[in-house]
């Protein structure tokens, strides 16, 4: 695997992502170990794209109830439990889609795990058609996540996808 990640430090948002996909293909390809490559997934999107917080809940039992936990992210530490149709996370698991909230004071059952983030974008990773994890980025600032994160978060989503 790369030792380093190269960044297209300057460069605008569409040609960070352009630069990124292709290197987080070839760091995941090598390694069948799900945490490890979500930990670097992660790794990876922080230091190319700066975000606030980015991190993933996976689908778990406990106690024969399914919940989201906490998994490999990057940034401030975060609520590590997030029921069905709960917050953002569990809204996006619920309904088995891409939820962007420019405002999260406007989104009806908001978790605040960090009175700092402003905007959220949540994408889920589906296989048989049920929700396996999500994948959560938080920004500092409203508003910051637009169709361009969520075409390039999508094919991050599809590569996660091949892992299960
Ligand atoms: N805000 C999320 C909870 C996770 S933290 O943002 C890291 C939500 O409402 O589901």
């Amino acid at each position: 695997m790369a030792e380093n990640l190269i960044i297209a430090t300057d460069a605008d948002k569409t040609t960070r992502y352009e630069v990124l996909i292709p290197q987080l293909e070839a760091l995941v390809s090598g390694e069948t170990d799900l945490i490890a490559n979500l930990a670097n997934i992660t790794a990876a999107l922080k230091h190319t794209l700066d975000f606030f917080w980015v991190g993933f809940y996976l689908v778990k039992s406990n106690a024969g109830k399914q919940e989201l936990v906490l998994g490999p992210f990057q940034g401030p530490i975060a609520c590590t439990r997030v029921g069905l149709g709960k917050g953002v996370c569990g809204t996006s698991w619920k309904e088995k889609k891409v939820i962007v909230v420019p405002d999260v004071e406007a989104f009806p059952g908001h978790i605040a795990c960090s009175s700092a983030s402003k905007s959220e974008i949540v994408l889920p990773a589906l296989k048989n058609n049920e929700v396996v994890l999500v994948l959560d980025v938080d920004s500092d600032k409203l508003n910051d996540f637009d169709s361009t994160d969520e075409k390039y978060l999508l094919q991050v989503m599809q590569l996660i996808e091949k892992m299960f």
